[in-house]
């Protein structure tokens, strides 16, 4: 691989056209009076391409991958945005330091927040190019068919060309196979919520008009990891999607993202694009985390009360404690997975759960009991009673239990 030095702009002209260049240095002849393009020595030339790179702890790859986007790129009045999560690894330096050096690197630093497709957006969103691309920091992605995509975007023969692994002239490399199986079950999952037909919707590498962004920025979940997906599942219209096959390549330095979780989270997404519209997944993941207390409950219950001979009401006390407990821990992990709570704000959260719990209890039976008392029968009385606990339940702990904490305690990776 080449080294890559970044271009001064004093001493070293870049390889590609001396666009953003300023031979001259900066500095407006009349100052106080913004005139783009009459700066003495400065060609203000507008950017066609944006490189969006999200990246979390991915400083050894930024200033490879610049150097192989300056020699695939030549020609091309490009930039790269390295959308950074506050990387503990200092790869917002990194970038800021490469940028500092050659206009066309940038940095967007988010503090207190984490995730792959929420990151893509921001940065997308920072863009004022009418083509952008989003690509992995670690050098998976083939630089070369950037071009390849651009050429397809300006002809207009689509308004999203995807990097694919799946087809003809593509391949996975050294992934392992367990994620390859995993990328082809998930691939087909995904064409539930499709607008178009594509052989790897899971690609993290792909190029798109600005304009067919647009038309969906306002639709899209932000979610998790799937970006492509989303902005595919997102659109009112069909989208006109081309692909390009690549072969992927081993990661260099650092590692994957990816962890067991990213499986569950595409599920609530594919979740979220089918019914999102009519009932929030959320409350129908914290239902069914509630169902599963009921099962704890009853469990613990029979446990005690019949197997161990404990008295019905402390057993029936204890089995309550069991499933509440239960259900808040689930709830943090598959309900709240993006704003999970660690350390002192998981204990904080488990109290304010309890006590939301106890008044959604209180809540349920007296709401049963006054159906039942106007002669509903019992089983809607009842089912009624569970909704209306379940309602204040998920309204009250989505307000103080996960949402009274700022989503700094992203810890984990
Ligand atoms: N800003 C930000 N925030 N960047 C992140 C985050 C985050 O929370 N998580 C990961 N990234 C960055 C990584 O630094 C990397 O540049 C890129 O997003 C993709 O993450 P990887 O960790 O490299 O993921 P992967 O290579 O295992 O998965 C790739 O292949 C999948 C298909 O198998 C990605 O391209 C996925 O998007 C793709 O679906
Ligand atoms: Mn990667």
């Amino acid at each position: 691989m080449r080294e890559f030095t970044p271009a001064t702009g004093r001493d070293r002209l870049p390889a590609g056209p001396s666009f953003l260049v300023c031979p001259g240095g900066l500095g407006y002849n009349r100052p106080g009076v913004y005139r783009p393009g009459h700066a003495p020595g400065v060609q203000h030339v507008p950017i066609d391409l944006t490189v969006v790179v999200p990246t979390y702890n991915e400083r050894e790859n930024v200033a490879p991958l610049v150097g192989l986007l300056d020699k695939a790129l030549e020609g091309v009045a490009w930039e790269v945005l390295f959308v950074d999560d506050d990387s503990p690894d200092g790869t917002a330096d990194a970038v800021r330091e490469l940028a500092s050096r050659d206009v066309r690197v940038r940095c967007l630093q988010r503090i207190g927040r984490r995730g792959l497709s929420s990151a893509c957006i921001e940065g997308i969103m920072a863009s004022a190019a009418p083509y952008v691309a989003v690509m992995d920091a670690d050098l998976q992605h083939d630089e070369s068919v950037l071009p390849g995509m651009l050429e397809k975007l300006r002809t207009d023969a689509a308004d999203v060309v995807v990097g694919s692994r799946y087809m003809g002239g593509g391949s996975t490399g050294e992934l392992a196979s367990g994620r390859v199986w995993i990328s082809r079950v998930a691939s087909a999952l995904g064409q539930l919520v499709l607008k178009a037909r594509v052989s790897d919707p899971m690609s993290g590498f792909f190029m798109l008009q600005r304009v067919y962004f647009d038309r969906v920025a306002h639709d899209l979940s932000g979610k998790g990891f799937k970006i492509l997906l989303d902005l595919l599942a997102s659109g009112r219209r069909d989208v006109r999607v081309a692909e390009l096959p690549y072969h992927m390549r081993a990661r260099q330095h650092g590692d994957s993202k990816l962890d067991t979780m990213v499986v569950w989270e595409y599920l609530v997404l594919i979740a979220d694009k089918l019914f999102g519209r009519y009932v929030p997944v959320r409350f129908v993941l914290f239902v069914g985390v509630g169902m599963t207390g009921v099962a704890v409950h009853l469990l613990v219950l029979g446990l005690l009360h019949r197997l161990l001979a404990v008295d019905f009401l402390v057993a029936q006390a204890s089995a309550t404690l069991f499933a509440m407990t239960s259900n808040y821990f689930l709830n943090n992990v598959f309900t709240y997975h993006d704003q999970r709570l660690y350390g002192a704000a998981l204990v904080r959260g488990l109290a304010t759960f309890y006590l939301a719990c106890s008044i959604g209890a209180v809540i349920s039976v007296e709401f049963a009991t006054f159906l039942f008392e106007r002669s509903f029968p019992w089983f809607m009385a009842g089912f009624f009673g569970a909704i209306a606990g379940a309602v204040w339940n998920y309204a009250v702990t989505a307000t103080f239990t996960w949402r009274a904490t700022r989503p700094k305690s992203v810890a984990g990776k």
